[in-house]
């Protein structure tokens, strides 16, 4: 007891043994929480291995899927009883939840609790922007609002678990789930990884309003060949470990109880079978004491890899190489056993995953609070908050691409506006693929935004054009003939929330359908045309930066979007966001993204020998980073507290913004760096520190940044992380591009 001091008598001790004493009596008896001690979750933990059959161990490995509506399986019922189905996906409602829980709890041998999860991605039944828009914001602390309160819904409706954040890096447009992301960048990716545990989590995933989080798809998911979902991926260590694991490396940091194991193969590997990215970089470097749970049938799906000639070799490889829960196929209790006798799974590794499961089980309480008191489901959904919530975020994740002549914002006593396309009056894509239980009824279209916003004086017409996806050009004169009778025409047109998320792939990035005719005739009329872009990922729609005045990027902003395209439309809300990804102009480029390599013959105009296309400028419709503003602001004065450090040293950069114009608003300053010659070829810009900045008109700001050996490193030849001795380049700017530049050395 080192607390009790030398010079303390045994006589007033008395009273501190007693109360050591009495405590730890009360910490073995009492109810286990988060707080409880982990040598108490152990010890418990323990004492219910002695006692569990192989198939209850099994049986905790095992998590199946509910009925469509939510409901579980009759056959749940039954396995629950005999304690062999640890968990559930897609069950939902306190009502249900419960009514199974009472099965584990009341009915079963060992009353280990059930764990309910569900992909809630962006909110449950408020929904928030697709994860990409949030990330537009470049404000993580609305990232942690957002996932709070879709823990706060998740949890009342009976889930305790999440299948989120959503911590891939994706380079690659085409691929339909670089909507669930925070885009391209893994500094970016990691704060926002940070901040969507946090929000989910807390300090207790225990606690009443939170659930536990599930980073995933572990790893390099986002790398997939030709940007196919499911595909496999073939990449370099160097590259894995700096642009795909820095997310998952910061979910881990921030506490996260969960990770999953992706679909894809990694340099021939299925990441469901990994032994080096689910136990040497995962347990043995990170130290994560949680469980890995596979993708939808990933484990079976080891043998379409080939490298499982049955479920049962499935089952070994994915156990033995540290997957724990099995997600909907069955191989780990059908044939655990047998492998077991075979010698070719360990008791030791069934206990050890059984271990990593029951251990986040205790510190999620459920042990001791099971039950979700089902008084506060109706009251804990689309609360006024979560719903004010929602449109803040939306309006601050979207992006303002192009403005001339300062077409936006428009005058709330316009006069008459046309509003057109086939998303103006949609309320299915603004809540995108992974919608949790919103409902369209909840939603704001952007029709309805923009008739709530406007005097009564205003008159609103509306005209579909075409729908998103098919060949009818049958509306355009309606649309036409409105915009030519109107003083401003605005057009919705993007993708349907079917078109992103899983198994939604792309061989173009154009708008789908007759959109892009659409606009061209609208714009034809002479009439000043915005175009709002409704889309889960970036489009490379050429046509409309070179001849539309005013662009707006609105992502699928969920519940609140209209209102959110509203206030941002006519001025309310001044647009702060950027870009998370890079734009390309045109699916050829692909993949183009900001921090690449340089090559030998980098790309110049003048010589056709260098790196470059011979049909388009390499360069990408809108580079990382970019977004515009009603106001402008300066960037100045660029410092550095010291011409060179020592590689353990830091460094303080600072610059001035300006809000040099006369309306308030929101700057996101950007700090690159480049290490300009070392071991390996290093990327052209590094993204290592940003901060979104809010400025009224004339208002100046110092901003200040720190880099350390935690920016400056890179994996080397040996696979070790060193900061090189040599030159670096500081950039820092409102974009990827628009840099000032500043040099230091590291001795
Ligand atoms: C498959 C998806 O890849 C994953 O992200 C999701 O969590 C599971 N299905 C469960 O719905």
């Amino acid at each position: 007891m080192p607390f009790v001091g030398k010079n303390i008598s045994m006589k007033s001790r008395l009273p501190t043994v007693l109360l050591v004493a009495v405590l730890s009596v009360l910490l073995l008896v009492t109810p286990t929480s988060h707080s409880q001690g982990p040598r108490d979750v152990e010890q418990r933990i323990n004492a219910l291995l002695a006692q569990m059959t192989l198939e209850e161990k099994l049986g905790q490995l095992q998590q199946l899927d509910g009925e469509g509506n939510g409901s579980f399986r009759p056959e749940h019922v039954e396995l629950v009883r005999k304690g062999l189905l640890g968990s559930t996906l897609n069950v939902r409602g306190a009502q249900r939840t419960n009514q199974l829980q009472r099965v584990a709890m009341n009915e079963s041998r060992l009353k280990i609790p059930v764990l309910f999860g569900f992909d809630t991605i962006h909110g449950y039944r408020t929904i928030f922007p697709i994860p990409l828009g949030e990330a537009s914001s470049w404000d993580p602390s609305l990232a942690e609002r957002s996932a709070a309160v879709a823990a706060q819904e998740a949890n009342n409706v009976g889930l305790r678990w999440t299948f989120a954040p959503m911590v891939d890096i994706a380079r690659d447009p085409r691929w339909g789930r670089i909507t669930e992301g925070a885009g391209e960048d893994p500094f970016l990716g990691a704060a926002f990884a940070r901040a969507r545990v946090r929000g989910f989590q807390g300090n207790d995933y225990g606690a009443a309003d939170k659930i536990l989080a599930c980073a995933k798809h572990f790893a390099a998911y986002g790398a997939a060949e030709g940007g196919r979902d499911y595909n496999t991926t073939d990449l370099s260590e160097n590259t894995l470990r700096e642009i795909y694991l820095p997310p998952f490396k910061a979910a881990v940091e921030a506490g996260v109880g969960t990770l999953m194991s992706s679909f894809n193969a990694i340099n021939g590997v299925p990441a469901s079978a990994n032994a080096f990215t689910l136990t040497k970089v995962l347990r043995d470097e990170w130290k994560f004491d949680g469980f890995v749970v596979s993708d939808y049938t990933s484990v079976r799906e080891l043998i379409n890899h080939g490298i499982a000639a049955n479920e049962e070799e499935a089952a070994a490889a994915a156990l033995n190489a540290g997957v724990d829960m099995e997600m909907v196929s069955r191989s780990y209790n059908q044939f655990g056993p047998q492998l077991l006798k075979q010698n070719k799974l360990s008791n030791a590794t069934i206990d050890e995953a059984v271990r990593r499961i029951l251990r986040i089980k205790f510190r999620l309480g459920l042990f001791d609070r099971p039950y979700t008191d089902e008084a506060r489901e109706p009251t804990s959904l689309l609360r006024p908050d979560s719903i004010r919530l929602a449109r803040e975020i939306a309006g601050r994740s979207m992006v303002l691409l192009k403005n001339d002549r300062e077409t936006l914002p428009l005058n709330k006593n316009v006069g008459s506006i046309a509003v057109i396309g086939p998303l103006a009056d949609d309320r299915r894509a603004p809540l995108g693929w992974w919608a949790g239980d919103g409902k369209e009824e909840n939603t704001i279209a952007p029709l309805a935004g923009i008739k709530a916003k406007v005097t009564p004086q205003t008159k609103v017409g509306y005209a579909k054009g075409c729908d998103v996806v098919g060949d009818s050009t049958a509306g355009f004169q309606e649309a036409v003939a409105l915009a030519k009778t109107s003083d401003v025409a605005i057009v919705f047109v993007g993708e349907i929330h079917d078109m992103v998320g899983e198994a939604a792939s792309r061989a173009t990035l154009d708008l789908p359908g007759r959109q892009m005719e659409l606009v061209q005739a609208i714009h034809a009329t002479g009439k000043p045309t915005v175009v709002v872009l409704v889309n889960g990922r970036p489009l490379s729609v050429r046509w409309i930066v070179n001849n539309v005045p005013a662009i707006f990027e609105s992502w699928m902003g969920g519940t609140q979007s209209g209102h959110a395209i509203a206030d941002i439309l006519f001025g309310d809300v001044n647009p702060g966001g950027k870009l998370p990804v890079t734009v390309p102009r045109a699916v050829g480029q692909v993949p183009i993204y900001y921090n690449h390599m340089n090559t030998g013959r980098p790309p110049e105009a003048q010589n056709r020998y260098t790196s470059k296309y011979y049909d388009l400028p390499w360069t990408p419709l809108f580079p990382f980073g970019y977004g515009l503003s009603y106001t402008r602001f300066k960037i100045s004065n660029l410092q550095l507290s010291a011409p060179r450090i020592g590689a353990g040293g830091k460094l303080t950069v600072t610059v001035e913004v300006e809000n040099t114009g006369r309306r308030a608003g929101d700057e996101v300053v950007q700090l690159y760096i480049r290490d300009l010659v070392a071991t390996m070829t290093r990327p052209v810009k590094e993204l290592k520190g940003f901060q979104r900045v809010s400025l009224q008109p004339g208002e100046k700001r110092r901003v200040e940044f720190v880099l350390g050996s935690e920016h400056l490193g890179f994996w080397n030849r040996e696979m070790r992380y060193v900061v090189e001795p040599g030159e670096f380049s500081v950039m820092v700017g409102a974009n990827s591009v628009d840099v000032l530049e500043a040099k230091f050395n590291v001795n």
